[in-house]
């Protein structure tokens, strides 16, 4: 199976909040290929950011691009009703934050929604075993998750390619996605090292030019 296309999903944390619908029209305007949505509940995570309702109204006003949304909550099932109602694409969790991770991904998938789930950077890809087959993607965190704009934890690139080469040995079409602290400098190393969707906040709004910031980072692609 060839590596799939390469996804820039623009992570909303790192957006002007009151100004959220005219940032992410901007970005995707700019080159997005996704919109990477992040919610925290400062329960599983230190930080509390935005739910359900935001989505929907990203999507009344015309927003059409895949909305990726990542669920840093505990439990899980009931946002994932509310988020597939309100219009994402793929919704993401962490295993731990599930009563039943099989059952969360296929609620998911049932609600017609990609299914995939989350691994902190301290949390073994063995996790995946049972189910690496049956999801859309699988996201590594390259920080712990709360904040944006955290340094990249190196070591990820080993667990990148051992997770890429377990992809391709069982000639699966699961995305490997990357989140946290990815910039234009180390994005050559982590496409290579497997990668093939990349989050990116900071990277992207804390840049004048998102379209510049965009391409800066589809330059340096393996
Ligand atoms: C971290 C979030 C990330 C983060 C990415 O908790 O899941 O999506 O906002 O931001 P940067 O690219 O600034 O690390
Ligand atoms: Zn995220």
């Amino acid at each position: 199976m060839p590596k799939q296309k390469n996804i820039i999903a623009p992570s909303i944390l790192s957006a002007d909040f009151a100004r959220l619908g005219e940032e992410v029209t901007n970005v995707v305007e700019a080159g997005a290929d996704w919109i990477h949505f992040d919610v925290m509940d400062n329960h599983f995570v230190p930080n509390l950011t935005v739910g359900p309702m935001v989505c929907e109204s990203l999507r009344k006003n015309n927003i059409s691009c895949p909305i990726d949304v990542h669920l840093m909550v505990q439990p899980v099932d009931d946002l994932i009703k509310m988020f597939a109602d309100s219009g994402a694409t793929s919704i993401t969790f962490h295993p731990e934050a599930s009563n039943d991770p099989a059952k969360s991904l296929e609620l998911i998938k049932k609600l017609g929604c990609q299914p995939g789930l989350v691994l902190n950077p301290d949390i073994s890809l063995d996790v995946l075993d049972p189910y690496l087959s049956d999801i859309y993607m699988v996201l590594l965190m390259s920080v712990f998750p709360g904040f944006g704009g955290q340094k990249f934890i190196p070591n990820v690139l080993d667990k990148i390619k051992n997770l890429r080469q377990q992809i391709d040995k069982k000639n699966l079409e699961v995305r490997l996605e990357i989140d946290g602290g990815v910039n234009s400098e180390n994005i050559f190393d982590i496409s290579s090292a497997g990668a093939d969707t990349f989050v990116a906040g900071s990277a992207i709004f804390n840049n004048e030019n998102y379209s510049n910031a965009i391409k800066n980072l589809r330059d340096n692609f393996f």
